[in-house]
């Protein structure tokens, strides 16, 4: 097995204390670590890490996770240019903003392309390096859509996989991008393609409908291009149930739950956590926390949102103004409603410890998790295994998860008066309500978990080479 991705599953940093190797955040990684660690094998990736080749061999290897390795990571290394123009260009100022249906925050310039290209082309001579014949080569996300092509110019019978982890919008937002055509030729050189909606695989096939080199038999949902197939599916991506749900630290976590309603002084507690981006909507969900105080001024000094901020990308212009909105926001919100005694929003920008995190699950009546548009959201599935049966989600209707999660309150994020009728609703819900909704969504996120992700996707993998 051999993982492709853009983001390395670890990076090594210099702390206080030395050389630390830290785990990198995001859906990839917790979804695909577990499975190497598991399996074992060989992850290519960009290091990215300030320390990353002080600790790799001569061929930029190393074993990890470095406690106990299990898999082998081989670190590309980046120009300034490159990840100037192709990780933060094209990748993050281009392919994000578009496959999120923002179509007025792309940033078209030649430059961004040309290194987009030459980037996968690097990738692709590594992994042809590394791989024989019938190793599986599975390749994620966004940065890296032309590398199937570029992999079977070097290796035509390479068993290629590729999943998408963003949404796939309708073709007129896809058909606004120059290259869409190259890029749909490029991904289409794998053998299967994942996305986590129905919706997005609809939209996938209906690209594919319009590419003039494609052809699509919609029921068996197998694009026929360039001479040839790729099989395309929905497999919703899910989380580790019981690091969540009863592992050790989740077990400490529920004694301490209650201590943080106390500290944060809470009758009412609600929850947002997301990385910094403008897609995941925080700024909305914080005017909607206001007009909530607004209409229910019952709630003051009782009702508390806790907001943490992972950071992420904060070298993009886009991230740091909607940084410093959020600042304002939150202050303006807390100087407005806030008394001596009570904060209205708590506000963290760091990345908690995983015991910190679970017992803000835990101690969350609310989870409010509103994207204007996400993949999946990883982090509604981890509230609901984590949270011990009266918590409340509350769900934006244009997260991927919204598919499975049916029992959530949904909304539209971009309804501040809706979400914040959302929130009394929540509160207002008669326990027995709560408990129904919320132990049918906890089956859900506990049957389908990564490994069922991970199974599924694996056994469709392998039918086509039987
Ligand atoms: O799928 C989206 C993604 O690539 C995830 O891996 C992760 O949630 C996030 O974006 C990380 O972004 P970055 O690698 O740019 O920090």
């Amino acid at each position: 097995m051999i993982i492709v991705t853009n983001r390395e599953p670890y990076s090594h940093e210099k702390t206080k204390k030395g050389i630390v190797c830290k785990k990198s955040i995001g859906g990839v990684v917790s979804a695909i670590d577990p499975l190497m660690q598991e399996r074992g094998g060989l992850w290519i990736a960009w290091g990215s890490g300030g320390e990353d080749y002080t600790v790799s061999n001569s061929n930029d290897e190393v074993l990890v996770p470095d406690d106990d390795p299990k898999y082998l990571l081989k670190r590309i290394k980046l120009t300034k240019d490159e990840i100037e123009n192709y990780y933060r260009g094209y990748s993050n100022r281009v392919l994000w903003p578009l496959f999120h249906l923002f179509v007025e925050k792309m940033h078209i310039k030649e430059d961004y392309w040309k290194y987009y290209l030459k980037v996968n082309e690097k990738f692709a001579k590594v992994v042809a390096n590394y791989s024989k014949e019938d190793d599986m080569i599975w390749i994620h996300d966004y940065h890296l859509m032309l590398l199937p092509d570029f992999i079977r110019k070097e290796i035509p019978k390479a068993r290629i996989a590729f999943f998408w982890h963003i949404p796939w919008p309708p073709w007129e937002i896809f058909d606004t991008l120059p290259q869409h055509e190259e890029l749909l030729n490029g991904i289409l050189k794998s053998d299967l393609i994942g996305l986590h909606a129905k919706s997005y695989v609809k939209n996938f096939a209906e690209c594919a409908m319009r590419n003039q080199n494609a052809k699509v038999d919609t029921k068996k949902c197998i694009v026929k291009c360039d001479n040839h197939k790729t099989k395309v599916k929905q497999f919703p991506l899910g989380i580790s149930y019981k690091d969540f749900s009863h592992s050790k630290e989740s077990l400490e976590a529920s004694k301490n739950a209650k201590n943080l309603k106390e500290l944060y002084e809470a009758t009412h507690l609600i929850l947002g956590i997301d990385r910094l981006d403008y897609t995941k909507g925080i700024l909305n969900r914080l005017k909607a926390f206001e007009a909530f105080l607004e209409d229910n001024p019952n709630y003051k000094k009782k009702a508390v949102f806790t907001q943490i901020v992972t950071p992420s990308r904060s070298e993009i212009k886009e991230y740091n103004i909607m940084k410093k909105e959020i600042d304002e926001t939150v202050g303006k919100i807390n100087g407005r409603f806030g008394t001596e005694e009570w904060t209205p929003i708590k506000y963290f920008y760091r990345k908690i410890p995983q015991q910190s995190l679970l017992e803000h699950y835990k101690a969350a009546d609310v989870g409010l998790l509103t994207p204007l548009r996400d993949g999946m959201n990883l982090v509604a599935k981890e509230y609901i295994a984590a949270n011990e049966e009266n918590g409340v989600l509350i769900l934006s209707e244009f997260a991927g998860a919204s598919e499975d999660l049916e029992e959530a309150i949904t909304v539209n994020p971009y309804d501040i008066k809706a979400t914040a009728n959302a929130i009394k609703k929540a509160f207002d819900m008669p326990l027995e309500e709560k408990q129904k909704r919320f132990n049918s969504m906890k089956k859900k996120v506990k049957k389908r978990d990564a490994k069922w992700w991970i199974k599924n996707f694996l056994k469709e993998w392998e039918k086509i080479y039987a």
